[in-house]
């Protein structure tokens, strides 16, 4: 009896993955550091990324938008003023004047004249250490069609001889259109930082995206089951708690971004 349960079991989770394709193709690793290695480096640089790849982690999350002379760079924010020596719009830059500025030095003085990294220097250090990449595109406010469409086609470039694609995501629709429309192939994800919209279904089908990616704060299990029945996995960021991380795994999320790379051990999800 207990046998046939259990056949019964694995025949409907098999079923469930035919019907599902995104979920049962989903090669991404369980944790994925957050902005490289979340708080333990200056975020979004070479440094964070070798931090993260130190502790064994093998997949990064890092945010990406353009210079004024539209090179791919790694930033969080709009302006410099936070994260490195300059001040204003980065976007209002060209990449020789930002390569000027320590984005290091805010953070400790061991990362003092830490370089600003571009998309292309990410690639290179990511894929020749086979480390997968979740690209943020995070467009400064009014060029999000040019950001979305650009890191589009430039990552499908870069990434041609992966073994995986980078997932491009973000919270601008409309970056992730253009990006689409760019390269449809390359995998997306939108990020939703409320409460799941009612329209979500309908906007993810316009978007055809294959993740739809969480606010830690607003997850739940029923959120979760709802998204993996229409098929779309589900990431969350940000989760730093250990229990907080198995339970959302319990749940089914696909991934977990976290700033926590040092106390969570990227093998913790087996
Ligand atoms: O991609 C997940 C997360 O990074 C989104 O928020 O502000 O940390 O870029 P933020
Ligand atoms: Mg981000």
């Amino acid at each position: 009896m207990a046998n046939s349960t259990g056949v019964l079991l694995v025949f409907h989770f098999l079923q469930y993955c035919l019907m599902n394709p995104v979920i049962s193709s989903w090669k991404y690793p369980a944790l994925i550091a957050h902005r490289g290695a979340g708080k333990h480096a200056p975020e979004n640089t070479l440094a964070a990324m070798r931090e993260g790849a130190k502790c064994g982690y093998t997949m990064f999350e890092y945010d990406v938008k353009l210079s004024k002379d539209g090179v791919a760079i790694l930033l969080h924010d709009d302006t410099l003023d936070r994260t490195s020596t300059g001040t204003g719009l980065a976007g209002e830059h060209t990449l020789a004047e930002l390569m000027e500025l320590d984005f290091g030095s805010w953070h400790s003085p061991a990362f003092i004249a830490e370089p600003i990294l571009t998309l292309n220097g990410v690639a290179r250090f990511t894929i020749s250490n086979n480390i997968h990449s979740n690209i943020e595109i995070k467009p400064t406010t009014g060029r999000e069609a040019e950001t979305g469409a650009h890191i589009a086609r430039l990552a499908a470039k870069l990434w041609q001889e992966a073994t995986l694609p980078p997932l491009l995501s973000s919270f601008s629709t409309i970056a992730l259109k253009a990006a689409r429309l760019a390269a449809p192939e390359m995998p997306r994800a939108w990020l939703i930082d409320n409460e799941l919209p009612t329209d979500w279904l309908t906007v993810a089908a316009d978007l055809n995206c294959s993740s739809i990616n969480l606010n830690n704060k607003y997850a739940s299990a029923d959120t979760v089951r709802a998204i993996t029945a229409e098929g779309y996995a589900v990431c969350v960021w940000t989760a730093n708690e250990p229990d907080r991380i198995r339970e959302l795994l319990q749940w089914g999320c696909h991934s977990v971004i976290t700033d926590a790379i040092h106390a969570v051990p990227p093998d913790f999800a087996q």
